[in-house]
């Protein structure tokens, strides 16, 4: 078993440190002892050099105003480079505290009040958050759920753009929360039927390393020049490297007139520089976080293989969604027969799993649910015993 495995069978326990994830299981759900696998936080440690690097950062006692220094803007573009083959330019990177930060900065900065925005449930519930939070109005154009995997239903979507002339696209690839991987041929039809109806494409990145094995995520800004100028491309090292809590991310902006609005919106809001740890942490992992990522990525696929194939043997009534990115699992529940409150309280209480409702992801989502499958083998394998039990007694 390599060192990294054995990192991730056995990860520190995370109590008492002011964790969304583990701390306040009580008071939030109302059952002490449920396994979390809801947040997009994975249980593992961040990679050794990564906080090597913050604990030497650490260790200074001097935390002053900090530039973001060019060696940083190097790791990122060098990252771009080596794992996804896009060229990324430095005077192409925003900073934000965090993707959702940046996507509401393009919302703001490129769109009015009361302009549609076409989203395709079921879609990360933020999305519709940040939506109603700047009064814009949101467009569905939803997946086509084909039993066990999601396509583009492509007439739907050409006809919301043709009849609501939406000013944006907000694309999540891979897409949460049902872990699709676009195509090179699919991210091309999107960006040539927006640039013909003129949407700009904000395409969320944030899962982009975290594709299984064998896939490949294909960036946004890869697909040509005339793609990559009607773009905002938001990534980060937040999901990749388990950084969430460090707020940094890397919204790239080949176009310099949308790169200008949207800096311009950025210092209308009053954002101060990124934070210092985050920089040290995030040029760490871009640098030294390869064969860690790797490793991580044979490690969630086994995680997912271990859930598909359990709930297949042993749980009859559910059944899993195939994905090739994220670390989710999109489960249906339907055959269950409960409601969302039902379902809710039947996996906090019976299953004892905190998992993320699918009706949060817009009401195609109703009667599934999101289990996020970054965590050690030993507790999968117990929250899947439980699960079984309960369905079975329900
Ligand atoms: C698709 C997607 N976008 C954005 C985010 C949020 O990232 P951030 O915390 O950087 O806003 C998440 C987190 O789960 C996500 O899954």
């Amino acid at each position: 078993m390599s060192d990294f495995q054995q990192a991730f069978d056995n990860p520190p326990e995370v109590r008492g440190v002011w964790s969304k994830k583990w701390d306040y299981r009580a008071e939030t759900t109302g059952v002490a002892d449920v396994q979390p696998m809801w947040i997009a936080n994975m249980d593992f440690e961040t990679p050794q050099p990564v906080k090597d690097a913050v604990i030497r950062r650490a260790e200074l006692g001097i935390y002053g105003y900090t530039a973001v220094d060019r060696e940083y803007h190097e790791a990122v573009i060098n990252w771009q480079r080596t794992r996804h083959n896009w060229e990324v330019r430095e005077e192409w990177i925003l900073h934000t505290p965090s993707v959702i930060c940046g996507i509401q900065t393009a919302v703001r900065a490129l769109t009015d009040r009361n302009d549609y925005v076409l989203v395709q449930p079921p879609a990360y519930h933020p999305f519709f958050r940040l939506l109603h939070q700047t009064h814009r109005r949101v467009l569905e154009s939803p997946l086509l759920d084909r039993g066990d995997h999601y396509e583009v239903d492509w007439a739907d979507f050409e006809a919301k753009l043709r009849d609501y002339r939406p000013r944006l696209f907000i694309l999540c690839n891979p897409h949460n929360p049902v872990g699709k991987v676009y195509t090179p041929e699919e991210l091309r039809r999107f960006g040539t039927l927006c640039r013909q109806y003129g949407a700009i494409v904000i395409s969320d990145e944030i899962h982009g390393d975290l594709t299984l094995p064998g896939t490949r995520h294909t960036p946004f800004g890869t697909l040509g020049e005339e793609f990559a100028q009607n773009a905002v491309i938001c990534t980060a090292a937040s999901k990749t490297f388990n950084l969430a809590g460090l707020h940094l991310s890397n919204i790239i902006v080949p176009n310099a007139d949308l790169r200008g609005r949207m800096r311009d919106a950025l210092t209308e809001a009053g954002f101060p520089a990124p934070n210092l740890f985050a920089l040290v942490a995030g040029n760490a992992a871009f640098r030294e976080g390869a064969a860690w990522l790797d490793a991580l990525r044979d490690y969630l696929a086994g995680n997912r293989a271990l859930a598909e194939s359990y709930i297949a043997e042993h749980i009859g009534a559910l059944h899993t969604y195939r994905a090739e990115g994220t670390y989710f699992l999109w489960l249906d529940c339907r055959a269950l027969g409960l409601d969302n409150a039902g379902l809710e309280q039947f996996l906090l209480r019976d299953a004892r799993i905190w998992a993320n409702q699918g009706h949060i992801f817009g009401k195609q989502g109703a009667g599934f649910v999101r289990l996020n499958l970054a965590l050690p083998r030993a507790q999968l394998k117990s929250a899947l015993e439980r699960l079984t039990q309960a369905v079975n007694k329900h």
